[in-house]
């Protein structure tokens, strides 16, 4: 790994209508790298488990070996993590509709009975 090489990674922020793009060194968490440029990405756990920070991946490679991150079939269908994230080429990125991959990775009953007023954790 080269940690001086410069990697082009285009952040579309779906919910605000912003585009970002910044030259994040190789071996940089991405999440981290547009954190210190003033630039605010969803996130919550910063260590691969909630997928608050979850993207689709609309072309170029992420190494996302770090931490327990998403599940196979999740990367396979274009998925990752942006806080254990790292580019390894120029990477073109979007946001996640809301809990779309919690959804997925976690189970849909387990993301309904969170957000439903009528959960039986509520009698
Ligand atoms: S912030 Fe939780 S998985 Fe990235």
């Amino acid at each position: 790994m080269n940690m001086n090489r410069l990697h082009k990674v285009t952040i579309h922020h779906r919910q605000t209508g912003r585009t970002m793009i910044l030259e994040v060194p190789e071996g940089e968490y991405i999440l981290r790298n547009f954190e210190s440029h003033g630039e605010e990405l969803p996130f919550s756990c910063r260590n691969g488990c909630c997928t608050a920070c979850a993207v689709r991946v609309l072309s170029g490679e992420i190494d996302q070996t770090d931490g327990i991150g998403l599940s196979q079939e999740m990367r396979d269908k274009g998925y990752a993590l942006l806080c254990i994230g790292k580019a390894i080429s120029s990477l073109e990125v979007e946001t996640q509709d809301e809990d779309e991959v919690y959804e997925m990775q976690f189970g849909k009953q387990l993301g309904q009975i969170k957000g439903s007023p009528a959960s039986p954790f509520d009698i």
